[in-house]
């Protein structure tokens, strides 16, 4: 039996650029983390997954990789690496490292070789095709990042395929050299004590070699889910993951329910868990041409839809993780919740949603503290992505308006996350001496970590405290799921049940009172948690109060 570690883990992750900046380059680094493995443990987190720290052109931030066997020297070295993990666990704190299996940079040796000829050992490693007969591209696919999925090179008179930026080619598995040469990699890692693998876009790592036009020219219904993904998942489970005992998490993009429990089911021996993306969805408006840039407000009875359904499809045969943000998302107070009057109490009310599920909770760096969106003007966002889909849609198809793509950009760009870590008020909050590489949240001096922790209305102490009750109450491990109030626009409430013991978790999603004790009438019984000061004391939920509570029948403690 495998020791599931991460069935009772709460996992951080770090954005190492951004996290903490040791010697004053402007750029976080491995040193920087080592520094505030204190902190990480004052916060009460069990795993650290660090966004990818390898050698890279950082085109898209590190998961554009050029060495996959060594550390990028503007975050430290190997030997760094090493000394990292080993404090780490003697903290008994554990790493995971991100692995980017899909494709590489296009620096990468592989690719400088196969792109030289049809004839050398390196030539099969990416997806090689000839243009139509009129030279275009060999169909309509698109790139995530804007644009065509295809880009000719000059040498081998030929294009290659890249569901991200032309400097990102995608592997192919087809070829068993490169599987064995990943799980190569993955091993060497795993001898320098890495425990686990957060794996990106492992859901596109088998293409359809007929290469099939999209229904919508540039559209990328492509690109996950391909034939032979569970056959070569399962192969990766069976040649390193099971062998070397490592924890894994897929990034699964366009999994549902409904199918996610092929990936993640343990008779199946593919993945421990997925990140899935249909609950990120719930404020896009769906089919419209401007894909993820076009907006609606959220739809929080879509939210409670899709995650209750998730518990329950998983139930017996996967785990969940959970997560609201990560590098590729925005801060959940600004997308969803009230970042100015409610920030606390909107930080806290998503926090104690998600954690109060089945499933391993992930904390982005910055959720712990409610960090916020910042509304830099355009010319000050850097992402890739954004670039790539600005041209796409604002120049190029003329969909989209500078302004509506800003507004836009300020709700759910991937760079509203990637904004320097505020340690406290001093100059660029104490993350660097030097020129951060990405400016910070102009609101630094107000909200960074030391002040939230000083704070009265703290949402770093508020994870503490939901962090420890998932290390102490077995009921948020194990118990059941229900989903109750499943029609109520803006209250999110379920019930967890183990044994005798009944437990309700409920938020109020909105700025506004809600009438509660008429619909869900609460027996005698105890506060566990709660984001306001006297919970209960009324029958209506105040704005974004949110509480666990446990249900007065009389149960000896665990
Ligand atoms: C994943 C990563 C994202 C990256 C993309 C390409 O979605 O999370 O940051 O840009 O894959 O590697
Ligand atoms: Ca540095």
């Amino acid at each position: 039996m495998r020791n599931e570690w991460w069935k009772d883990a709460v996992i951080y992750q770090i954005y190492p650029k951004s996290f903490k900046d040791a010697n004053g380059d402007g750029i976080g680094d491995l040193a920087g983390i080592q520094e505030k493995l204190p902190y990480l443990k004052e916060l009460g987190v069990d795993a650290l997954w660090l966004s990818p720290v390898y050698l890279s052109p950082q085109v898209d931030n590190g998961y554009d990789i050029s060495d996959y066997y060594q550390i990028d020297p503007m975050f430290g070295t190997n030997e760094d690496m090493v000394q990292l993990i080993r404090e780490a666990h003697k903290l008994d704190l554990k790493i995971i490292m991100d692995f980017v299996a899909n494709h590489t940079s296009d620096q990468c040796q592989w690719f400088q070789e196969s792109r030289k000829s049809k004839e050398n050992p390196y030539s099969d490693f990416y997806i090689w095709q000839d243009g139509k007969a009129d030279g275009s591209e060999p169909n309509n696919w698109g790139s995530s990042f804007g644009g065509s999925a295809w880009t000719w090179d000059d040498s081998r008179q030929q294009y290659y395929l890249h569901y991200y930026a032309k400097e990102q080619p995608d592997l192919n598995w087809e070829n068993p050299r490169v599987r064995q040469a990943i799980y190569d990699m993955m091993i060497y890692w795993k001898n320098l004590g890495v425990d686990g693998w957060r794996l990106d876009v492992i859901t596109s790592i088998s293409k359809d070699w007929d290469f099939p036009d999209n229904p919508r020219p540039f559209a990328k219904n492509n690109q996950h889910n391909g034939p032979r993904m569970h056959e070569f998942i399962h192969e990766m489970n069976q040649k390193v993951l099971t062998p070397f005992d490592m924890m894994s998490v897929g990034e699964a993009p366009a999994s549902g329910a409904e199918d996610a429990h092929l990936l993640v089911d343990p008779k199946r021996q593919e993945l421990d868990m997925v990140f899935t993306f249909q609950h990120m969805h719930i404020d896009r408006k769906k089919g419209d041409v401007n894909d993820r840039w076009a907006l609606q407000a959220p739809d929080f009875i879509q939210l409670k839809q899709i995650m209750s359904q998730w518990q329950k499809e998983l139930e017996g045969r996967g785990w969940n993780a959970l997560y609201f943000e990560n590098h590729d998302r925005a801060r959940i107070v600004s997308r969803w919740g009230d970042d100015d009057s409610y920030r606390y109490e909107s930080a806290t009310a998503f926090a104690t949603i998600l954690h109060g599920m089945k499933g391993t909770p992930f904390v982005y760096q910055g959720e712990e503290i409610g960090m916020t969106n910042p509304k830099f003007p355009l010319a000050d966002y850097i992402d890739v992505e954004l670039k790539g889909n600005f041209q796409h849609y604002v120049e190029q198809q003329q969909t989209l308006t500078a302004e509506e793509f800003l507004a836009a950009v300020h709700k759910v760009s991937r760079d509203n996350a990637r904004t320097p870590m505020p340690w406290n008020d001093s100059a660029n909050g104490g993350f660097s001496t030097g020129t951060p590489w990405f400016q910070l949240n102009p609101n630094y001096p107000d909200i960074n970590v030391l002040a939230d922790q000083k704070a009265q209305k703290s949402v770093f102490h508020y994870y503490q405290k939901l962090i420890r009750l998932r290390h102490e109450e077995a009921i948020l491990k194990e118990g059941s799921y229900r989903l109750l109030l499943p029609e109520h626009p803006t209250i999110f409430a379920y019930e967890r049940r183990l044994k005798r013991k009944k437990w309700l978790v409920v938020a109020n999603l909105s700025d506004s009172p809600q009438e509660l004790q008429a619909l869900l009438p609460l027996t005698a019984g105890e506060i566990r948690l709660s984001n306001y000061q006297d919970s209960l004391a009324q029958s209506r939920l105040r704005p974004y109060e949110s509480f666990i509570y446990e249900s007065g029948t009389k149960t000896e403690k665990l």
